[in-house]
């Protein structure tokens, strides 16, 4: 048994921005107090990784293992873990849940208010992270690291989940598909026989297009300025594409000119500030719903005051309103009866040395999602 022992496995190491990551042997301390070791088995790779491999020049992120979008089994656990026993499949959160404090308390949002301690939106500190290589810590990206074959979870960041699960599926519900879907369903609220309007078509625009058509939209445009992307927003429900590369004038105006004066819902999947924008401007102005689901944290958006004040509602959304635990177990409970797709955003699979060629592959916008097995 490894219970109690540093564990030494293979993980992905970013070591500084803008370079490939390197498999290294690493070593993984045992669980503390309320945390859990988990085995990781399956991960996907997400823009947000990305977003902080390439476009951040922040120097204090490094070394560090990424990855946010996994699944397990728990390995170990340290003092005063209940929840968890070794061989839970369980799927780590990027939005904790401790179910104590006054957040996870209110119907009203999907935060927690210990998340920051445990699941910072860049990195953990290094005195907390349990990883370390080549006598250096490694920080835990998000308080996760799931690009490691082992990693020391906070209890109140994991969902235990449905024994039978396929973790090579259910791992996309860490990050992408639960932030698409939910950002449609719990957060725009989207209608029966709405109109609605998705920007970005990865796999969170694409799971966004998903939870409106469950939520019964008559009509749901899909707009991206890779052409390639609209055949599989099809399958998820789109009914008409936009690419703005086709149109002189703005795309708000193409949108509204579409739709008899703007679309009642629309989700911004990209993290672009002026798409934002362009994505509440496409709301019909009486009542229309926009929400922010990309990530950014590098640039101010704008707009105007009377796009507003006429009546529109801008929101932002973060794993889709879901609440972390109970989200993660309630959507793989989804997938397992058949109500939402996961299989259809899989176009890779390869194991986690190949990883390099998995980020080249969304870089380039060729993947929806590759899982990695770990
Ligand atoms: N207009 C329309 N589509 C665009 C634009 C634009 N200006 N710029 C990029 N896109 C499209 C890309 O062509 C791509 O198809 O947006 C899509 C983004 O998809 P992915 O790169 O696969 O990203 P994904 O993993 O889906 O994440 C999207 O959600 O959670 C956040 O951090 C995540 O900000 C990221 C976003
Ligand atoms: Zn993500």
């Amino acid at each position: 048994a490894t219970a109690g022992k540093v564990i030494k496995c293979k993980a992905a190491v970013a070591w500084e921005s803008n370079k490939p990551l390197t498999i290294e042997e690493i070593e993984v301390e045992p669980p503390q107090a309320n945390q859990v070791r988990v085995k990781i088995v399956a991960t996907g790779v997400c823009r947000t990784d990305l977003f902080y491999l390439y476009e951040t020049e922040n120097k204090d992120l490094f070394p560090m293992v990424l990855g946010h979008e996994g699944a397990g089994i728990v390995e170990s656990v340290g003092p005063g873990v209940t929840e968890f026993q070794p061989g839970d499949k369980v799927v780590p959160l990027i939005v904790s849940q401790c179910r104590e404090c006054r957040f996870c308390k209110s119907p009203r949002t999907n935060q927690c208010e210990k998340a920051w301690d445990v699941v910072p939106h860049n990195v953990s500190t290094a005195p907390t992270s349990k990883l370390n290589c080549r006598g250096k810590k490694l920080l835990q990206f998000m308080g996760i690291s799931t690009f490691s074959q082992y990693s020391v979870v906070n209890q109140i960041a994991l969902a235990k989940i449905d024994p039978a699960a396929p973790l090579e599926k259910v791992c996309l519900l860490g990050c992408g598909i639960c932030t698409g879907f939910g950002a449609a369903v719990n957060n725009a609220q989207v209608e029966p026989d709405s109109t609605c309007a998705v920007f970005g078509l990865g796999a969170v625009g694409l799971a966004a297009i998903m939870g409106c058509k469950y939520a019964g939209a008559k009509r749901i445009i899909a707009v991206d300025i890779n052409a390639d992307k609209f055949e599989k927003a099809t399958e998820f429900g789109a009914t008409d594409f936009v690419n703005p590369k086709d149109h002189d004038k703005p795309i708000s105006k193409v949108l509204s000119e579409m739709t008899n004066g703007g679309v009642d819902f629309s989700l911004e999947c990209v993290g672009d500030v002026k798409l934002m924008r362009s994505a509440l401007e496409s709301c019909v102005p009486a009542w229309g719903v926009s929400v922010i689901v990309g990530w950014t944290d590098k640039e101010d958006f704008c707009a105007r005051p009377t796009d507003l004040i006429s009546g529109r509602t801008w929101k932002g959304s973060i794993f889709g309103g879901f609440k972390g635990k109970d989200g993660v177990a309630e959507m793989v409970q989804a997938y397992m009866n058949k109500k939402i797709k996961l299989d259809e955003f899989i176009t890779h699979n390869m194991p986690l040395d190949h990883i390099n060629e998995a980020i080249e592959l969304l870089k380039q916008g060729k993947s929806i999602r590759t899982v990695l097995s770990v």
